[in-house]
């Protein structure tokens, strides 16, 4: 049986890589968003609107499970708030199944697994959305919506699932998709709604090598929830030699949402931080770290002739998807250069602690005007 029919015809289907990475993402980006949000909150929900039937014929764990798994197994499980998980899937069958599998979960009390009846996106949106809130408006909702095809999730249902002050949504935007078919006739009529707007035209004919073209689309989708205000990054799953079957977006209200993608995207491609091979994941550090230093090197050195704050710094490397420790690494290799220079404090136990304040100068700074 093709794969087609298998996704069609069984209740469960085998894993295949793409899924994995997927699931390696979700893992990464919930260990940090649950130690930082179920510390800070007493209560937090997640809305697995697309959940599958909870298992692959192979073993591998479903969505719902891995969420659950990621929050029993936490390290910092005991200082956690309350966990709400609320699933949908449209087959019964898959329900049933669901079911069964969350049933053989270990019982914990702060952990509240709710399986809804079989239902589709577009029509639960606004009673998950109830449920996710409930009790107060402000809890933080993170939302997983992972479909099989781009028109069970256009961009209005996406904004709807935004609408929260502390709701945030992580997406699988179908690349691969957009990039083979985006010049056929009439796919448009599916495009604009998927993007919410004619701003992916421009993707479609500008490079149409596969991997530009596939990234272009993953921007042009950024910029749509930027437009609405809304901060977001993205990670391509890959296969070997090939460019991004899929890309996973995050947006989120608030720059602190960032904080946790960034480590996730390093962890799982040290190269670029931005999309991980299926089979490269035991090869993380083939990659020097010259290559990677360069985009924030290139935005640090814009900053010249000027002083910033940590905080500045900082805020710049989240939105370029950069950690921390690769701000320090860039500020170090300006430094060597003469072209950064801690300004405050004078006296300090590392070279860039946080809060320090960096006065930056453009190489022409150091041309010795009397040679
Ligand atoms: C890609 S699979 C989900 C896999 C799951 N998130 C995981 O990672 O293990 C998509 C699932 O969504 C279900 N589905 C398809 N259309 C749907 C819709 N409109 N609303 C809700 N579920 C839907 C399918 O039956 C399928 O089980």
């Amino acid at each position: 049986m093709g794969r087609v029919d298998e996704l069609r015809t069984q209740t469960v289907w085998k894993s295949d890589p793409h899924t994995q990475v997927k699931h390696l993402v979700y893992r990464h980006y919930l260990q940090c968003w649950m130690a930082k949000i179920l510390q800070k909150f007493p209560e937090a929900t997640i809305v697995d609107c697309f959940a599958g039937p909870g298992v692959y014929t192979d073993g591998l764990a479903g969505s719902p499970i891995v969420v659950a798994n990621t929050f029993l197994e936490h390290t910092a499980n005991e200082r956690f708030g309350r966990l709400n998980l609320i699933c949908l899937e449209e087959r019964s069958d898959r329900v049933e199944e669901l079911q069964r599998q969350v049933a053989k979960l270990p019982r914990s009390p702060k952990l509240n697994v709710q399986v809804q009846p079989p239902g589709t996106f577009a029509e639960q949106q606004p009673r998950l959305s109830a449920l996710a809130h409930r009790p107060r408006a402000n809890v933080p909702v993170l939302w997983l919506i992972d479909p099989f095809a781009l028109k069970s999730a256009p961009f209005a249902l996406i904004r709807q699932c935004l609408v929260g002050p502390r709701d945030e949504v992580l997406f699988t935007l179908f690349t691969n998709e957009l990039h083979r078919f985006c010049e056929r006739e009439n796919f448009d009529k599916t495009m604009t709604p998927y993007f919410g707007g004619d701003h992916w035209r421009p993707a479609a004919t500008a490079d149409r090598r596969a991997w530009r073209r596939k990234e272009a689309f993953s921007s042009a989708y950024q910029d749509g929830l930027k437009a609405h205000g809304l901060f977001t990054s993205s990670f391509g799953v890959e296969i070997s030699s090939q460019s991004a079957r899929y890309h996973l977006i995050l947006a989120t209200h608030n720059e602190a949402g960032l904080k946790c993608w960034a480590p996730m995207a390093w962890k799982l491609d040290s190269y670029s931080g931005q999309g991980a091979s299926a089979d490269s994941l035991d090869a993380l550090t083939l990659f020097g770290e010259e290559a990677v230093e360069s985009r924030l090197d290139a935005a640090l050195r814009d900053y010249a002739g000027t002083e910033q704050r940590w905080e500045t710094l900082s805020s710049q490397a989240t939105r370029l998807n950069y950690m921390d420790k690769h701000l320090r690494q860039s500020l170090t290799s300006l430094a060597s250069k003469g072209l950064a220079f801690r300004v405050n404090p004078v006296v300090a136990r590392t070279d860039w602690p946080e809060g320090c304040t960096v006065r930056f100068y453009a190489p022409e700074d150091l041309i010795d005007e009397a040679s």
